[in-house]
Formats: C-alpha cells, sequence, structure tokens
C-alpha cells in the first residue's frame, strides 16, 4: 500500500504531486500515465505511481522488475510545450533528481549515461521518458522512475541478483517510500525549473554524478550495441562518446 498523503505531506513543489493517480496494481504506470493524458484526465505535474507494477517497461524494449510493496514505480506527467532542444535534457533532469533524492535518504549513487542509477556498479534505478512531439515541440511527456527501494537480495529474480541492488541494501535500513517519492518530485521540480532559467547546471549537476567519465561506456542505441570512451555531455544532454577515434553524438532521448 501506498499511502497518496504521506507523498503530499512531504512534497515542498509549487505545482508537482498536488495531483496523484494511486493504484494498488497496475500494468505500467508510463502506459496508464498515456491513457490519463488520452481521455483528457491528466493535468501537468500529475504523478501515477502504484504498488505492485506487473508489466514494468525499460529502456530499448527491456522490461523492469518491481518487487510488489518495496520498489517504487511512478510516471511524472508534463503537459507544457517544451522545444525539442530543452527536451533532450529531461531524462538528465530525471536521473539528477533520482541521484540527489538517493543521496539526501544516505546513499551514493553514480549516474551512468543515459539513464542508469548504480550504487557501487550495480543498478539501483532506471528512467523511461516516453514523448509525443509536434514540429519542434515536445507537446506531452511522460517521465517513468522505477527505484529499488526496499528489496533484499531474495527479492530480485536469479537474472538480475548479480547486477541489481535497492537503497536499502545500500543504507542498511528500510525507508519510506512515501518520503523518497516526495523528494523526488521535489527535486524533479527544482531541475524542472532551471531548464526555463540555467539548463547549464543541470549539465553541470549531471556531470558530477557522472561514474564513468573518460572511462569505457557499452550501451544500445536504435538496437545496435556500441561501445566507446565517454568524453562529456553537451548544452543539449546529448553524450559525447569516442568510438573508433572519433567524436560521436548521441541523445538521452529518442523524440517521436
Ligand atoms: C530502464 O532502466 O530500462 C528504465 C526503467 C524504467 C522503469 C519505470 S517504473 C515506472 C515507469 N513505468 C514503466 O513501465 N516503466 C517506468
Amino acid at each position: 500500500m501506498i499511502f497518496t498523503n504521506l507523498i503530499k505531506t512531504n512534497l515542498r513543489t509549487k505545482q508537482f504531486g498536488r495531483d496523484i493517480e494511486y493504484y494498488q496494481r497496475l500494468g505500467s504506470t508510463n502506459d496508464e500515465a498515456w491513457e490519463l493524458i488520452q481521455n483528457g484526465e491528466a493535468s501537468h505535474g500529475m504523478i501515477v505511481i502504484t504498488d505492485y507494477q506487473t508489466q514494468g517497461k525499460g529502456r530499448g524494449g527491456n522490461s523492469w522488475f518491481m518487487s510488489p510493496s518495496k520498489g517504487l514505480a511512478l510516471s511524472l506527467i508534463l503537459l507544457e510545450s517544451i522545444p525539442v532542444e530543452k527536451a533532450g535534457l529531461i531524462p538528465l533532469v530525471a536521473g539528477v533528481a533520482m541521484a540527489k533524492t538517493l543521496k539526501n535518504r544516505g546513499g551514493s549513487p553514480t549516474l551512468k549515461w543515459p539513464n542508469d542509477i548504480l550504487f557501487h556498479g550495480k543498478k539501483t534505478g532506471g528512467i523511461l521518458c516516453e514523448s509525443k512531439i509536434s514540429g519542434q515541440s515536445v507537446q506531452s511527456m511522460v517521465v517513468g522512475v522505477g527505484i529499488n527501494v526496499n528489496e533484499t537480495v531474495i527479492d530480485f529474480p536469479d537474472e538480475l541478483k548479480e547486477t541489481a541492488t535497492s537503497l536499502s541494501i545500500e543504507s542498511g535500513h528500510t525507508h519510506q517510500r512515501e518520503l523518497v517519492a516526495a523528494i523526488f518530485t521535489t527535486f524533479f521540480e527544482q531541475y524542472w525549473e532551471m531548464l526555463q532559467e540555467s539548463p547549464e547546471e543541470i549539465i553541470n549537476d549531471w556531470t558530477s554524478l557522472c561514474g564513468h567519465l573518460g572511462k569505457s561506456v557499452s550501451f544500445n542505441f536504435k538496437g545496435e550495441n556500441l561501445s566507446g570512451i565517454f568524453e562529456k555531455i553537451d548544452q543539449n544532454g546529448h553524450a559525447c562518446i569516442i568510438i573508433d577515434g572519433q567524436d560521436q553524438m548521441f541523445p538521452a532521448i529518442i523524440l517521436n
């Protein structure tokens, strides 16, 4: 069970999280968010959250595992029009907000481009941003956030036991998921505001949390497995990666 009033009490936001749609059990919070948008039932900054996500979607067509009543699966709905150049920074906004949240709860996370949150090289969170674009602006976006909060090693399926971890494993005690959700949403709103006024701060903060600057990275881009040396993030949120001696640019999100 997630208590939405506990999320609201802990929010320090002007707009984000004022409306919360809670479901005991749901296929995917991202899919439900799109359904609400299509039905005209969504508001800007609305949170869609569930206690048990059964068909969580990950990046690149992967699935996202959530342990019932232990993990956090939520989606934030963005309904303000955003120029495409700025929209490329939103996955980084979400990544920095998530890393700051885990730091606030006593962890020492690092960010792995494009969207992974790690503790000592093991994944504790991921972000899936989906958008609807019209002309040169994004009209609506769903920012889906999955965080392993209170899982112990035995909660993860065998194939994830070596590569996944949780905030609780890292910190040695359990955490109130509502508080984690509220802190994330509060940081997200702060960085959302920076998108207008000082986008360079987002890049700076992301860079200082990144765990692989100047190191070798492997990633999937449009179905292709690539590897190279991670150089930096540019002002549009694109990663500069040296592949076979040549600088190449990759967006953190494919807008469509
Ligand atoms: C990844 O690392 O591959 C991204 C994982 C994103 C998972 C979250 S959980 C909440 C939201 N709803 C989904 O179906 N996926 C995202």
